[in-house]
């Protein structure tokens, strides 16, 4: 099967696309008759499989929708779309003509990362549990004959870089996809350390006695309801040495809560249904440690997930609770279902005193707040740092991931100070939640330049949501983060 992309056509007579004429050769006219009756539009999501006689192959036409909006995102959407229609349709095999999704501002690069990502990302499905499952494409390929002023070399290391990346966005879905009985935080931890031996990161893994031995309260408060006990698990890539001065070093973060039931301050069953994808965040920070391995990124780059399960029980914490954290910082608990920020705290202590990084970014499904003001396709970004923020909303232009900015103020951090404790891990009421997790998180930061991304909303869709995201969310976990923060690692240089 051959894919093609067709850009929207107005209602005036339109001469033949210069991209489909190779296959209506084969297609003995077929294309250029179905173009004249007018049979595809070129709408976004039109999806139009034609046959070819000559050969008895097949030609699907992708919408584009308007050439003004066009962008790498429209086509990144397109090849998922292509991917998507025709599972269970006996295509195994699809090229996608490189030079039909062209266009302005999309060069032959941009194109070839677009279409890699939404061939694979809308390929992929979580089979691992279906008896049946549906088969889809195997076998993907890039046509580039024809394509103006385009060097092989160049479009060869884009095809491949972003083959790793997209293939660690399914690698990481796959683990992210396994419900709570099954990615235990031992089980995340076993995942990391095999990772570790194959693409070579140095691995280390904190269970509940030296946890307990570090200070580490967070993690055990939250964890100790469960009979899966907490880990830490922190991965280390050496990156290049530089070429002079010091290494940069970028510590990330992730919340791994394998189930959040809110614990004693339990949550009503509707809020919890969709709770095992609470460990998103260290899936993404798994995930993008083993693409930066994979692609030699430059700077040294360690990766910290917090994992623990929060259930209640006769072990659980409570609220009124006050919890010591790595470092001694203090925790008053006033609600125990804000138990992601009470794990990521253990997790940015370690990491800032540990690694003394120049860079601290921790991603989280933080907040349900986050969700309601930005959707569930865009990430929330809090920063105290200009350029950082400017470098991350850099990478999520490229790849697509969004990120939208929002704001850090003595207003939040004075809503979270606590009376009895350092830091409180809840308030009385509902006020701008997003950020008032994100103040409480700075406060375990020391200084350091940091970023929070809180991925709540676009970590997983559901079978209400999946219907407005792009066909290359699929349905569940989304693995969001890899791409922006693989695009951001390989733009940081290695000293600054
Ligand atoms: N894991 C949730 C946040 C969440 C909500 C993620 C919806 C994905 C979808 C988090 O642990 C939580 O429960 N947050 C509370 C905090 C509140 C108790 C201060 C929330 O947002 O309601
Ligand atoms: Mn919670
Ligand atoms: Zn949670």
């Amino acid at each position: 099967m051959v894919a093609l992309g067709l850009a929207e056509r107005g209602d005036d007579p339109e001469p033949f696309p210069e991209a489909l004429s190779a296959d209506d050769a084969a297609t003995m006219g077929v294309l250029r008759r179905a173009w004249d009756r007018r049979e595809f539009r070129g709408r976004k999501r039109e999806l139009t499989i034609l046959h070819r006689p000559a050969d008895g192959g097949r030609v699907a036409l992708i919408g584009l929708g308007p050439r003004a909006a066009f962008s790498a995102e429209t086509v990144r959407r397109a090849a998922a779309e292509v991917m998507r229609g025709l599972r269970g349709k006996g295509a195994r095999s699809v090229g996608f003509v490189v030079a039909s999704f062209l266009g302005e501002p999309v060069g032959p690069v941009a194109a070839v990362r677009a279409l890699v990502d939404g061939s694979v990302l809308g390929g992929y499905e979580f089979v691992q549990y279906k008896s049946k499952p549906e088969p889809g494409v195997e076998e993907v390929s890039l046509h580039t004959a024809g394509i103006p002023g385009a060097s092989e070399p160049e479009l060869t290391s884009a095809l491949e870089e972003q083959r790793t990346v997209a293939g660690t966005v399914v690698w990481t879905r796959e683990r992210a996809n396994l419900p709570a009985d099954t990615a235990t935080p031992a089980r995340i931890a076993e995942e990391a350390l095999a990772l570790g031996r194959e693409v070579g990161l140095k691995v280390t893994i904190f269970d509940e006695a030296k946890l307990s031995e570090m200070g580490c309260g967070g993690l055990l408060a939250v964890g100790g309801g469960s009979s899966h006990p907490p880990r830490m698990v922190v991965l280390e890539h050496a990156g290049k040495p530089p070429a002079h001065g010091e290494a940069r070093t970028i510590v990330l973060v992730g919340k791994g809560i394998t189930f959040d039931s809110g614990g004693i301050s339990i949550k009503e069953a509707k809020s919890m249904s969709y709770m095992k994808f609470d460990k998103s965040g260290a899936m993404a920070v798994l995930g993008t440690m083993r693409a930066a391995a994979l692609l030699g990124v430059a700077p040294r780059v360690v990766g910290i997930l917090c994992c623990a399960e929060n259930l209640p029980s006769g072990d659980a914490y409570r609220p009124g609770d006050l919890v010591r954290t790595f470092g001694g910082k203090t925790i008053e608990v006033l609600n125990t279902d804000a138990e992601g920020r009470v794990v990521m705290s253990d997790g940015l202590g370690y990491g800032v005193k540990t690694y003394r990084p120049d860079t601290i970014v921790d991603v989280a499904t933080l907040t349900g707040a986050e969700v309601v003001a930005l959707g569930d396709d865009t990430a929330g970004l809090v920063s105290t740092d200009d350029r950082l923020a400017a470098e991350l909303l850099a990478a999520s232009a490229v790849t697509g991931e969004p990120l939208w900015r929002m704001p850090l103020t003595d207003y939040h951090r004075e809503l979270v100070r606590s009376e009895v404790g350092d830091v409180r891990n809840s308030i009385e009421i509902p006020l701008a939640g997003m950020l008032t997790a994100a103040a409480f998180l700075e406060t375990f930061v020391d200084g350091a330049r940091w970023a929070h991304l809180d991925i709540a909303g676009p970590a997983y869709t559901t079978i209400t949501t999946r219907r407005y995201q792009p066909a290359y969310q699929g349905i569940g976990a989304t693995a969001f983060g890899v791409r922006v923060l693989t695009r951001f690692l390989l733009d940081a240089a290695a000293a600054r």
